[in-house]
């Protein structure tokens, strides 16, 4: 007989996940098993559970891509870890190699990539699998509960700050302070670049403040959003778009200064207006910035290592994963939330 586990499951899209006993998979020539302690929960698993974007997901599978653990066994191909040691897992499952895009540095651009907790299953589980090749391998010392955040929202936040070519001493706009962004403005300040923050809720401009923001904007009182942006800094030399709401993108365009650029991370499932005149006039540039690459996640991970970036979460056990989700919509999350899978009930 098999060995089993728990798992947080989404049977159908829109549904609430059922937490069920399955098999504990068994690993292919490339994976490693690892058994998970601790897992972050992304806004991208809600987008997934409810089929938010485009390309959807097929239940039923496992979300999850933010999980830590320790490799339990390994295929027969493997090289780069062994049992015993600490990995993770990340929204970048694995991708081909070959293609123009994995030659060139742009592996998170690969058209045959895999996503965990999306096209293969995640780590909202006791166990799960990873390509060895591409999972992260956490740094020594490190608490596993805490670098969890790091491993999909660290890594997204830390390239997406890179992405908006700015250099210390600038001024930065995170919009959008949840998961994602309060781990922003700790990578902006280590970066040396100054912090204007601004989301719909004091206590998120609290925690942004509380991490280093000079800045904050409630974009849902203030009458001028971008107007007292504009007034506090003179216009951010870049911007980074967390935020879950759609009315946030063009604010974070109208904050920019002339030659600006934005990173477009948030994912709500809608368009916004973008003013040709200005962009064209005042040289913006508007990108959009998909997690990291491997090595993008092993720098994020350092700076976690050196003490730069101490993500604010809480921690629950994954039977609480539907109420997580609740919270997480109605935007009532400090930080990141960490499920704790030890807790789980043994599966029987
Ligand atoms: N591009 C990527 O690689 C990548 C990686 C991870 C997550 N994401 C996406 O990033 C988004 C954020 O993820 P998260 O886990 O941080 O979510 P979260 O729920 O923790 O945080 C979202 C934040 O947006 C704020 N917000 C809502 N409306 C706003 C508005 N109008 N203006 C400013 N702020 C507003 C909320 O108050 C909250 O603080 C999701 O859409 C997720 O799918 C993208
Ligand atoms: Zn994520
Ligand atoms: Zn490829």
């Amino acid at each position: 007989m098999s060995e089993k586990m728990q798992a947080a499951v989404v049977k159908e899209l829109g549904s609430p996940l059922v937490v069920e006993t399955r098999d504990v998979p068994t690993p292919g020539p490339f994976d490693a098993l690892v058994r998970v302690e601790y897992t972050g929960v992304c806004h991208t698993d809600l987008h997934a559970a409810h089929g938010d974007w485009p390309v959807k997901p097929a239940p039923p599978f496992v979300p999850g891509h933010e999980g830590a653990g320790t490799v339990v066994a390994v295929g027969d191909q493997v090289t780069r870890v062994a049992v015993g040691d600490r990995v993770g897992n990340a929204w970048l499952a694995s991708a081909c190699g070959e293609c123009e895009y994995c030659e060139t540095g742009w592996e998170t651009l690969c058209p045959r990539q895999q996503n965990s907790g999306y096209s293969v299953d995640g780590s909202f589980a006791q166990y799960m699998l990873v390509d060895s090749r591409y999972c992260p391998v956490i740094p020594d010392g490190v608490d596993l509960a805490a670098v969890a955040p790091i491993l999909c929202a660290g890594v997204t936040v830390y390239k997406g700050l890179k992405m908006t070519d700015t250099r210390p001493g600038q001024w930065v706009l995170i919009s959008g302070i949840g998961g994602l962004g309060h781990i922003a403005v700790q990578y902006a300040v280590a970066m040396g670049l100054r912090v204007a923050a601004i989301d719909v809720a004091d206590e998120k401009l609290a925690l942004a403040r509380r991490h280093g923001a000079e800045v904050g904007v409630n974009a849902r009182t203030s009458s001028d959003p971008v107007g007292e942006l504009t007034a506090a800094t003179g216009g951010v030399h870049g911007a980074l778009v967390t935020a879950v709401n759609a009315h946030a993108f063009p604010q974070a365009v109208g904050a920019l200064r002339r030659g600006g650029t934005v990173s477009l991370v948030g994912l709500p499932p809608e368009a916004f207006p973008l003013d040709i005149f200005t962009t064209v006039l005042f040289g913006l540039t508007v990108r959009g910035s998909i997690v990291g690459t491997r090595k993008d996640m092993e720098e994020a991970l350092d700076f976690f290592a050196r003490g730069k970036v101490a993500p604010t979460f809480t921690m629950r056990p994954m039977t609480q994963i539907n109420d997580i989700f609740a919270e997480m919509e109605a935007g009532a999350i400090d930080g990141r939330i960490v499920m704790e899978l030890a807790t789980v009930p043994a599966a029987g």
